[in-house]
């Protein structure tokens, strides 16, 4: 495990910025995320460095992790950001983010969602469709105020990872396709109210084959100097994220790779870059503990039954994605024995780790699944009408509660039972 972030201390429990995770536990409880800001600056500083070159900007994708305390830490390192819907984006402004920073991406923005992004004077709508144009056209002559309208491509490009979050081939939903570029981009100039910007990619998430983003990119450059030639103006080429996070060794990226590849790209030309990453930045910073409830040994398995579920953190069940599970207090003079780790929720799919080598573990003792900082709390449900989870953040040494969870209470008050 790296140095920074969350270490043993001498007594081989977890800890973080010098600060105990047992004491985080007895003050907040459990399941509980926590953060660790100085992971994200850390990451934050890499990726800022690797497209300094390019003089490239960040625009965090918000969807990875959307606790208004951590979009607002982000935005104070100098981000801009990615959303993808209004909710995203009216927690963005929130925290003071400046709109001129704010790129609004999405396959389904809806009317309201587009009214509202143009009403705010946002940097950039990336359109996926020309249906959503036309939405555009109507909103903007209706309203008589300018949008900046980036188009996202489909290179139809295999991005090679898991195919729920591969987003660029021609038969997914994302992006307009490369050949219908040049017509649709004729039409953004030619609107009265719209203002062509640029062309944006992204290809899907948990990507390790650098040569993948290398093709995008250059196809997508190739694009904007087709269009340039043919007398469009195109300045802005938003790269998207993507970029894979080590989730086995939970090393932070050096991004030495996408810097190769944008300084080569992009270097000597006259564009404006800019990428996306979500949870490449997040991902690693946040930890979620959870208890273990009893532990139960059949015939076939020994499981250790956890406060925590697929409602909590669904990575698991939904991509079969690995984490690193650790226990909060390591005892070496413990037996290694295999485990199935597994959530409260009536599913069978409501697992986080199979088959999996541990110390053994007992009733009331706590674990540490590891780099659970993105697409963890951002996906959480109330299945089986189970609370959420509190959520930490780590800053300076001090710990600061983000997110409370919920009271059962306040979930069954948010429902209405009809008088019929
Ligand atoms: C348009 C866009 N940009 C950026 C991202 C962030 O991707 P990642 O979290 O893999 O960096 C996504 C993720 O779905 C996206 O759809």
């Amino acid at each position: 495990m790296n140095k920074l972030g969350f270490v043993r201390d001498l007594d081989n429990n977890l800890s973080v910025q010098n600060i105990s995770v047992n004491y985080l536990v007895k003050k907040y409880g459990t399941p509980l995320f926590i953060y660790d800001s100085k992971i994200i600056e850390t990451t934050y500083q890499k990726i800022n460095k690797a497209i300094k070159p390019v003089n490239g900007k960040i625009h965090y994708a918000v969807k990875a992790n959307d606790n208004l305390g951590l979009i607002k830490f982000i935005s104070e390192l100098g981000s801009g950001a990615d959303v993808v819907s209004i909710g995203e984006l009216q927690k963005c402004l929130k925290v003071g983010m400046d709109p001129k920073k704010i790129i609004f991406s999405g396959v389904g923005k809806d009317v309201n969602e587009i009214e509202y992004a143009i009403s705010k004077n946002i940097k950039q709508i990336n359109i996926e469709s020309k249906e959503e144009l036309v939405d555009i056209i109507d909103i903007t002559t209706k309203l008589k105020k300018n949008a900046n309208i980036a188009l996202r491509v489909n290179l139809d490009i295999n991005a090679q990872t898991h195919k729920k979050i591969s987003t660029g081939d021609e038969n997914s939903k994302f992006g307009i396709s490369f050949k219908d570029v040049p017509d649709i981009y004729n039409i953004v100039t030619n609107s009265e109210y719209l203002t062509p910007f640029g062309l944006a990619v992204h290809i899907g998430s948990q990507i390790f084959n650098y040569k993948i983003f290398a093709k995008a990119y250059k196809q997508l450059k190739n694009l904007a100097k087709n269009l340039i030639e043919n007398g469009f103006p195109v300045k802005y080429l938003d790269l998207g994220g993507g970029f894979g996070v080590d989730y086995k060794n939970i090393l932070i990226n050096d991004f030495k790779e996408l810097k190769k590849i944008t300084t080569n790209l992009f270097i000597n030309e006259n564009f404006d870059i800019s990428v996306e990453p979500g949870r490449s930045l997040v991902a690693n910073s946040g930890i979620l503990i959870t208890k273990i409830i009893r532990t139960k040994l059949t015939k076939k398995k020994n499981f250790l039954i956890v406060d925590a579920g697929m409602n909590n953190l669904i990575r698991p069940t939904l991509y079969n994605a690995f984490h690193e599970i650790i226990p909060l207090s390591l005892n070496n003079d413990r037996e290694c024995e295999q485990v199935d780790i597994v959530g409260p929720i009536c599913e069978t799919g409501d697992f986080f780790a199979l088959n999996r080598k541990i110390q053994k573990m007992y009733k009331n003792e706590f674990l540490a699944i590891m780099s659970a900082g993105a697409y963890g709390s951002v996906m959480k449900s109330n299945y089986n009408t189970r609370p959420d989870a509190s959520e930490v953040f780590i800053y300076n040494n001090k710990d600061y509660l983000l997110k409370k969870k919920h009271s059962v209470e306040k979930i069954i008050n948010s429902e209405i039972i009809p008088k019929i």
